[in-house]
């Protein structure tokens, strides 16, 4: 996979209707979008717009009606569950609006958690855990667990969860959404600081004035569409370092070679 592909995710004609019994929601109404890699891009709207599902369509957590949607060059669509949860794995980063960390696990274990999930021994994940939550400005609350945390401690958790992974895009549903203003201003300075210094690429759906203002490019969603006004464009800055990727051990790689070969064949 060519990881310095020009456009990092392409979206096109995307549709999403939910349904309550015969009752129809449409909440995409043909979405088209190009991000950059090491974008910093804000989508903005009011609430039932259609911005969380969106973000989970790139995600890969919910599936579009019609539409294409290609990510890291890949495209998404006719892939099963599982693939579709390895390739979560490997390329992205959620931070969601009630930090959904295990409650009996502490920060560092919660970080470390999804790097097990990757295949990494415990002690290089014990090791992404204390360098992120380090980023993060927590380094030092690593033993406790999150309900001995704040709310925006917590969210710092989140975000080095998300990062530990060494993902090509972070994907935030309303990640300020739960903490007061003053905390809700440091985290996406945190979040912005983190895109400029890794490179990462960030895609954060919210309505908070200060996510708005801090974005790099800002997009409006109304009634499941992209608007074409009001959009302000920067381009990315230059990246700075490079976010430190996993590798698997050999016998995992052996593993996902010869599933993929099955697939295929
Ligand atoms: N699970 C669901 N069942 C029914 N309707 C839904 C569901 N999820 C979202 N919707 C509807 O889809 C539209 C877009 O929702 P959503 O993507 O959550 O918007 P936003 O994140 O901008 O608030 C809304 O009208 C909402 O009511
Ligand atoms: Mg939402």
């Amino acid at each position: 996979m060519n990881r310095d592909k020009r456009h990092l995710i392409e979206v096109r004609e995307l549709y999403k209707c939910y349904w309550v019994g015969s009752v129809p929601y449409p909440a995409l109404n043909g979405v088209d979008l190009r991000v950059q890699r090491g974008e910093f891009l804000v989508i903005a709207g009011r609430s039932g717009s259609g911005k969380s599902t969106l973000l989970n369509c790139l995600g890969a957590l919910e599936r579009p009606d019609s539409g294409q949607v290609r990510v890291c060059g890949e495209d998404l669509g006719a892939w099963d569950d599982d693939r579709r949860a390895d390739f979560r794995l490997r390329h992205l980063g959620f931070v969601f609006q009630a930090y959904n960390l295990i409650r009996v696990l502490s920060a560092r274990e919660n970080v470390a958690y999804v790097c097990q999930l990757q295949g990494l021994h415990r002690g290089e994940c014990m090791e992404r855990a204390d360098y992120w939550l380090e980023q993060v400005g927590i380094g030092y609350l690593g033993y406790r667990r999150p309900d001995q945390l704040s709310g925006g401690q917590q969210q710092r958790v989140a975000v080095a969860r998300a990062l530990a992974t060494g993902p090509d895009i972070v994907l935030a549903d309303e990640p300020t959404a739960n903490v007061d203003s003053k905390t809700g201003r440091d985290l996406i300075h945190l979040m912005q600081d983190l895109n400029r210094r890794f490179g990462t690429t960030f895609l954060i759906a919210s309505h908070d004035p200060a996510v708005i203002q801090a974005a790099g490019r800002l997009l409006r969603v109304e009634d499941g569409r992209i608007q074409g006004g009001g959009v302000t464009y920067r381009p990315p800055r230059p990246l700075g370092l490079v976010c430190p990727r996993p590798r698997r051990p050999l016998w995992e790689r052996l593993r996902l070679k010869w599933r993929e070969h099955r697939r295929r064949h």
